[in-house]
């Protein structure tokens, strides 16, 4: 029987350390997310939104624009690489690939946590690898809420257009030795905006970001936030599988119960859009052009994927990585097609279909559906 885990087993072996265990975590987080299902069993709700079909759309489809305005920056398109991974050798390889697909299409990119990098230099060739590959598109770094001291080096190691802030209170709570103190965290995120000349924004990692904590980030200076809503990956659903090999049953049990836990990608952007000015990326199941569609349409001002590029970028080339990623951009190109939009500005003005839980969810929030919906 053909072997083909991306990594062997010596490499789990080593845990002698801190720093080892969280390079070893780096390694299970990716072995687990490709051999078990560690989606969330919740829906991203964007199947409670329809686009109203123009028969006439009185556009060229081979002349329609992706071209996005993000951060300031230009991408060529509104989808990036999400952050995913780096801090181990074997991560090294992942990310050349990921970066090579996103320099070629000219999208954003983020790299996975940089904090054990930045602890020890040895590993932020992982990291470097994404700049030197992709020099010519927006690269996201990013840390931890609480990593004040980190940030400029973090931003440093990849030359870095954006800082990201990644928030992640759900796994650190089901993780085995999670880190469940986060007293005191907006001010640690508030140095960290002080603390660098660079746009920052806050990203969750499959929860999602409510009206409420946006407002919070907004208050301190925060330039955007990537929602990364329920209906992708679930961390509560990959610490269960961390908890299970460890034995510890009681954190598998909470696994189980919170593997759909927060709140999902489309609602999160109606609420963060309902509460402040932010601009919003949306990460959290993001699996077509037509969810892509459907997170502009609400306002989101780009879109990205971690889950779907994993796979190629672990077993396959960079090549397998832009099929992935040039099939969302095909679907996201007919979905302008058929709503007659020219470019990825004109989703705005076109009018939803709302209903189901999304619009119990909004009449709950008391968040006017009807204006999202724009007159249907
Ligand atoms: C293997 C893997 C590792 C990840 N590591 C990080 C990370 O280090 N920092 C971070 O902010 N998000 C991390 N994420 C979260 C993603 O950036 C993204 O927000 C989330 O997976 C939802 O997107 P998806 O449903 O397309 O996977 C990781 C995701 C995956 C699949």
């Amino acid at each position: 029987m053909v072997d083909d885990r991306p990594f062997s087993h010596d490499d789990l072996e080593d845990i002698s350390s801190e720093a080892s265990m969280t390079r070893r975590r780096k390694i299970e987080h990716i072995e687990i997310c490709l051999d078990e299902n560690v989606q969330c069993q919740a829906s991203t709700m964007f199947e409670d939104i329809e686009f109203i079909h123009n028969s006439l759309p009185e556009i060229d489809k081979d002349k329609i624009d992706l071209t996005t305005n993000f951060f300031g920056l230009k991408a060529s398109a509104p989808l990036m690489i999400a952050a995913m991974t780096g801090g181990h050798p074997h991560t090294l390889g992942i990310n050349e690939r990921l970066a090579i697909a996103a320099e070629e299409l000219g999208l954003p990119i983020g790299v996975g946590s940089q904090r054990a990098a930045v602890e020890d230099p040895s590993l932020a060739d992982t990291f470097r690898i994404v700049r030197e590959r992709a020099p010519s598109v927006p690269v996201i770094a990013n840390i931890g809420a609480t990593h004040v001291e980190a940030a400029p080096d973090a931003v440093a190691m990849i030359d870095a257009d954006i800082l990201a802030v990644h928030l992640n209170p759900l796994q650190e709570a089901i993780q085995p030795e999670g880190d469940i103190n986060s007293e005191g965290m907006i001010e640690s995120i508030a140095a960290i905006v002080d603390s660098v000349d660079i746009p920052v924004i806050a990203k969750e990692t499959g929860a999602g970001i409510s009206a409420e904590v946006a407002r919070s980030l907004e208050e301190i200076g925060i330039d955007g936030v990537d929602v990364g809503g329920v209906g992708g990956t679930s961390w509560a659903a990959v610490e269960y599988f961390r908890a299970l090999k460890e034995e510890d049953d009681v954190k598998a049990q909470l696994g189980l119960e919170y593997w759909s836990w927060g709140i999902p990608t489309a609602l999160s952007i109606i609420m963060v859009l309902d509460s402040t000015e932010l601009d919003v990326i949306a990460t959290g199941g993001i699996r077509s052009g037509m969810d892509v569609a459907k997170a502009l349409s609400l306002g989101a001002i780009s879109t990205g994927v971690a889950y779907p590029v994993l796979r190629p970028a672990v077993h396959g080339s960079s090549l397998d990585v832009i099929v992935e990623l040039e099939k969302i951009l095909e679907s996201l190109k007919v979905a302008m097609y058929l709503n007659g939009c020219q470019s990825v500005g004109d989703f705005s003005s076109r009018p939803l279909i709302l209903r189901g839980r999304l619009v119990e969810a909004l009449k709950s929030l008391d968040i006017d559906y009807k204006k999202v919906a724009r007159g249907s």
